[in-house]
């Protein structure tokens, strides 16, 4: 590789994710979700830096970008991606991050010529899920693995077929953007979202696998009354049903060690100072490393919600929003991207991931690595979410030392 001057490039993605951050659905916090107006506006940006790098650009119906190496037909594929959809009021690395450094590599390895392999990068549209609470649907349609069922998930501004519809978007299903015989490896740069590299003072960590989830939405039914009339044992209160239910959640990761568990959103009605909450809706999200824990976390916490929903004489609906299992990284790409850390950093630790990525969905076609970036806090999902510039500088070294010890590993020169 020629000299590459790595703190410029690394300012260069740094600047780019101030950019990116400034392109929000909601003023005064960032907020990006599937096919909203800021999506579409991010998305056309990526588009024009991608094209800079020498890619050449596509979309698809569900919002996805995919910058592709012209005139490399018959290579494989190493796709590089991450997602540009966020949280509510998020920060500006989670997703953003893995598109922007991505990018980057298409630039810097810019010929390929002397790369076994043709390198692409993806900016998937939907992977936190917040629109329609069931995550991965970028990820998902890229792959090849959405189905005509699935455009029926909704919101309550409808469903997500209707969404399509009105954005006159062509629905393409199921055919992905790829077959799995064309890909070699998808790879995702990620910041950590937790504390262990800091804690570690180390700046990069390889995964070794993804937490499975499984994400469900509660409808609790009781009866609306007078806040001032009603005595509380004649209640039906939908409201502290599920309050009640919420903290069998959080002893539910006592009972199981090593689970995480969240009611993250939550809809009162009528939601009135005087009136007894007649139906709460909610959100639950259920996370371990290993399925079987989680399957019977999510066994025993349905017996609890019965049990309360009985007692409280409310009627109780819940629908499986999401199940995905958990998965493992390549052992051959994580030991090169191990080694490519080694060699940057001196050193090379891994670790586990707790929240979800693209890549669950990828390794249904290919083998799948990630390499996780030091935040400062651990904190993520949350506006203060922080990466410094020497580290996304030993990210962008990393990764272009793995893509090198890749490209040989694979029979370049
Ligand atoms: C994605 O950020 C998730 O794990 O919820
Ligand atoms: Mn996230
Ligand atoms: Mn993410």
């Amino acid at each position: 590789m020629a000299t590459i001057d790595w703190l410029t490039r690394a300012q260069r993605i740094s600047q780019r994710l101030e950019r990116l951050a400034e392109i929000t659905d909601e003023p005064g916090r960032l907020t990006r979700t599937l096919l909203s107006p800021a999506m579409t506006q991010a998305t056309r940006l990526a588009g024009r830096w991608m094209e800079e790098a020498g890619l050449q650009i596509s979309s698809d119906f569900i919002g996805n970008l995919i910058g592709q190496t012209p005139g490399a037909s018959g290579k494989q594929v190493f796709l590089i991606g991450s997602h540009l959809d966020t949280v509510r009021d998020a920060g500006r690395f989670d997703g953003a991050l893995g598109v922007v450094l991505g990018i980057e590599l298409a630039d810097i390895f810019r010929s390929g010529s002397d790369l076994p392999f043709s390198l692409w990068v993806a900016a998937f549209s939907d992977e936190e899920g917040v629109r329609f609470q069931t995550a991965y649907l970028g990820s998902r349609a890229f792959c090849g693995l959405l189905h005509q069922e699935d455009l029926e998930v909704s919101n309550r501004e409808g469903s997500l077929r209707a969404l399509l519809a009105a954005g006159q978007s062509q629905i393409d299903l199921p055919t992905g953007v790829v077959s799995g015989n064309q890909l070699l490896a998808y790879f995702e740069v990620h910041i950590e979202q937790g504390p262990v590299l800091e804690d570690r003072n180390l700046p990069v960590g390889v995964v070794t696998a993804i937490a499975g989830q499984s994400r469900f939405r509660f409808n609790w039914t009781g009866k609306a009354a007078h806040a001032g009339t009603t005595p509380i044992p004649l209640r039906r209160d939908a409201l502290l049903g599920a309050a009640r239910f919420a903290l069998q959640v959080e002893n539910a990761c006592t009972r199981f060690p090593g689970l995480v568990a969240t009611v993250g959103e939550l809809n009162v009605s009528p939601n009135v100072s005087n009136v007894v909450p007649a139906q709460i809706t909610h959100s639950l999200d259920v996370r371990h490393q290993d399925d079987f824990v989680r399957a019977a976390a999510v066994a025993w916490l349905g017996n609890e919600a019965d049990h309360i929903a009985a007692e409280r004489k409310l009627s109780l609906e819940r629908l499986t929003v999401q199940e995905t299992a958990s998965v493992a990284c390549d052992q051959k790409l994580t030991g090169e991207l191990a080694a490519a850390s080694k060699f940057v950093t001196g050193a090379s630790l891994e670790l586990p991931s707790g929240a979800g990525h693209d890549a669950v969905i990828l390794s249904q076609l290919c083998p799948v690595a990630m390499l996780f970036v030091r935040c400062r806090d651990g904190l993520s999902h949350h506006p203060d979410e922080f990466v410094q510039l020497a580290d996304i500088e030993t990210a962008l070294r990393t990764v272009a030392k793995f893509i090198e010890r890749l490209g040989r590993a694979e029979g370049g020169t």
